[in-house]
Parts: C-alpha cells; sequence; structure tokens
C-alpha cells in the first residue's frame, strides 16, 4: 500500500472555488482565473508515495508547493479530490482524529521555526514530545538519540543563541526525528542556508534516510538539490508537469518549463553509465574494463581516458549492456535536451 496517495486533488483559494475547479476540468487555463482574484494553488495532482521513499516536489514560487504540504498533513482542506494517508483518507476523518493522525504519523520540518531561547538543544528537541505528553525520562531519551542522528552530538547542552544557522536547521530535523513519525514533510529545510552548509545537511540527510528509511516529503525549488536527494521528482506549475527520477527529467524533460530548470544542473553527477552508454554494436567486448550502471559519470572521466578504450557496462550477471566512450559522456553533457512536446510538433502533419 502507498504511503501517501492524491487523487484529483486540487486546492483553489478565491471566491467560486468549487465552480473554478468544474472550469480548471473543462481546460480554462488558470490565469484566465487569476484575473478574477481566483489562485488555483494546486490542479489535478495524481500520484502516489511507497513507503521509504524520498519524493521531491520542486516548483518556482507560488507553484503550490506549500499548499500541497499543507493538505497532506491536513491543515487545510482540498477543494477537490482525495489524500490518502496509508488506508485512511483524511477526508472521512474528524478534527480530532486528524490531529491524532498528525501527531502520530506525520513530522515537518520548516525553513524557519521558533527555538525556546532558554532550554537546551535537547529540551528543545525533547518538547515536541512533551507537548504529546510523552514523560521526561523518555523524552529525554528520545531526544538524545534523535540530536545525535540529526549530527547535532556534542552540542545537546548549548542554548539556541550559540547555534549556528545549520545547527538550528539539525535541531528542527532532531525535533522531528524524535517524534519518530513514518512520513516527514519538509517545507524549503534547507533553503534558508549557506551552499556548504546545505550540501551537507543534505548528505545528513541523504545518511538517515539509509538508516530510517522513512517516508520522506521534500519541497524545494532548487532542482540540484531535488536531484541529489530525490528518488522521484515532481516537477510543478500548479499542475504536475512532469513526474520521474531524476535521469528521466533529464533526458527526458516533458516541456520547456521542465527543459529551463535542467539547464542549471550539474548532469555529470546526476547522470550514470546507463545513461550515457551506447549500444556494443559487434566489437569484441572481452578485454574491455567493465563497470557497474549506477557509476555516476563525473567518476568515469578518468578511468575511461585511462583504459584508452570503452568502459564495459555490466548488469548483475556480468552480461554486457553498452559501452562508454569519452564521445558518449561528451554527448551526454553537452546534450540539448529535446523536450516531448518538441517531438509531438515533429509529428504533427504540415
Ligand atoms: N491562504 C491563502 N489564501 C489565498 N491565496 C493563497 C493562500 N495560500 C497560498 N495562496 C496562493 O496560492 C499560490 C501558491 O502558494 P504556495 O505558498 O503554495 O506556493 P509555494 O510553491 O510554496 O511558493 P514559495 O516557493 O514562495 O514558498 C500563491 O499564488 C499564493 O499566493
Ligand atoms: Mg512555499
Amino acid at each position: 500500500m502507498p504511503a501517501i496517495a492524491v487523487d484529483s486533488l486540487y486546492k483553489v483559494f478565491g471566491k467560486g472555488a468549487k465552480n473554478a475547479v468544474a472550469q480548471l476540468k473543462r481546460g480554462v487555463p488558470r490565469a484566465d482565473l487569476a484575473a478574477k482574484n481566483v489562485t488555483a494553488a494546486v490542479i489535478d495532482h495524481n500520484w502516489s508515495i511507497e513507503p521509504g521513499e524520498t519524493f521531491v516536489v520542486m516548483g518556482l514560487s507560488g507553484s503550490g508547493k506549500s499548499t500541497l504540504i499543507r493538505m497532506l498533513n491536513g491543515l487545510i482542506k482540498p477543494t477537490a479530490g482525495t489524500i490518502r494517508i496509508g488506508d485512511v483518507e483524511l477526508g472521512s476523518l474528524s478534527s480530532r482524529e486528524l490531529r491524532r493522525l498528525r501527531r502520530e504519523k506525520i513530522s515537518m520540518v520548516f525553513q524557519h521555526f521558533a527555538l525556546l531561547p532558554h532550554r537546551t538543544v535537547v529540551e528543545n528537541v525533547a518538547f515536541g514530545l512533551e507537548i504529546k505528553g510523552v514523560d521526561k525520562t523518555e523524552r529525554l531519551e528520545r531526544a538524545r538519540e534523535a540530536v545525535e542522528l540529526a549530527g547535532l552530538a556534542g552540542h545537546e547542552y548549548k542554548l539556541p543563541a550559540q547555534l549556528s544557522g545549520g545547527m538550528k536547521q539539525r535541531v528542527g530535523l532532531a525535533r522531528a526525528l524524535a517524534a519518530d513519525t513514518e512520513i516527514l514533510l519538509m517545507d524549503e529545510a534547507f533553503s534558508a542556508l549557506d551552499p556548504l552548509i546545505r550540501q551537507e545537511m543534505q548528505d545528513q540527510l541523504l545518511d538517515l534516510q539509509s538508516k530510517l528509511g522513512k517516508t520522506i516529503v521534500f519541497i524545494t525549488h532548487d532542482l540540484n538539490e531535488a536531484m541529489r536527494i530525490g528518488d522521484r521528482i515532481a516537477i510543478c506549475d500548479g499542475e504536475v508537469k512532469q513526474l520521474g527520477t531524476a535521469e528521466e527529467i533529464l533526458m527526458h524533460p516533458a516541456d520547456d518549463y521542465v527543459a529551463e530548470f535542467t539547464a542549471d544542473v550539474d548532469r555529470s553527477r546526476v547522470l550514470t553509465a546507463e545513461a550515457v552508454m551506447e549500444p556494443c554494436g559487434t566489437q569484441d567486448t572481452s578485454a574491455l574494463r567493465r563497470i557497474e550502471p549506477d557509476v555516476p559519470v563525473n567518476e568515469l572521466y578518468q578511468p575511461v581516458l585511462d583504459s584508452k578504450a570503452p568502459l564495459l557496462v555490466v548488469d548483475d550477471n556480468a552480461d554486457p549492456l553498452g559501452v562508454v566512450t569519452p564521445r558518449s559522456i561528451i554527448k551526454s553533457l553537452a546534450f540539448e535536451p529535446e523536450t516531448a512536446a518538441d517531438g509531438e510538433e515533429e509529428r504533427q502533419p504540415a
């Protein structure tokens, strides 16, 4: 069963919201609604996330990301459509049941959040559990574990004023981890951090994910960040423009909106041997150096130069999948993505 599933999900702000959904379904552009002060923030989302998946929602400012996440944890109600958390449909819950589900199943990490200035790191992390009525010994123990997981070991007894921005953000992460919920919702959690600290936090999250296997919905407006941490990425502008893995989006952007984002991405880090390889053809591959399909391209430059011959990409059974040559690498990095929309135009009769 999916951890989270949304079906024909809409959120419209403004007068006549329900009517606006009917109009959107008939194909009225959202700009026409905007002219009447009606904002279509989330339009016809249909997707589901498996347990343990890191799902990234990415889009420009105003693309409906925060609205989506606030619907997922039941803070605001959809205008139309359904949200399922496990086997529970949020719309079927009373506000009391909803609060309970939120408390037990879902944690949030925001870009900015308030720390209690006179409490230590551990006490700040334990605070969320205090509100939930967890007794003192247990909450301090869970808080210490979470502090360690969030990479704050050694800083347990510092006060917020003694922490850097990155460390404060780790406290937010620790607070969410201490709640020990299956689902983590992260809204631009790293966006306010300096690039280096931000990368450290991304690494920390990846490391945590490999240990804990939470279901994470991570919101960002940075495609490099999205590609670094997301198992799958939904690129949104009200509606979902494309949903797929980093490679799928990079190699086959659905339209110009998506392609524009991908222009800024460091392809060599995202693309793997499998994505850039060429067919083996009829050449004799027996003497070629073998590599696995998931090696990133930026680790292939040196081997391909050193070996002065193509590298052979092989699967688990050592069967050849393709070859990587200097040319295939250069082609993929310099690659002008052809969008699906371009293809469609070509197929149409003149
Ligand atoms: N409570 C509200 N009432 C009216 N309009 C709203 C409300 N909340 C959000 N909106 C509008 O919905 C649209 C989407 O907002 P949202 O905050 O979801 O975007 P976002 O993708 O999170 O943007 P950002 O990257 O700036 O955080 C915006 O046009 C916003 O002004
Ligand atoms: Mg937002």
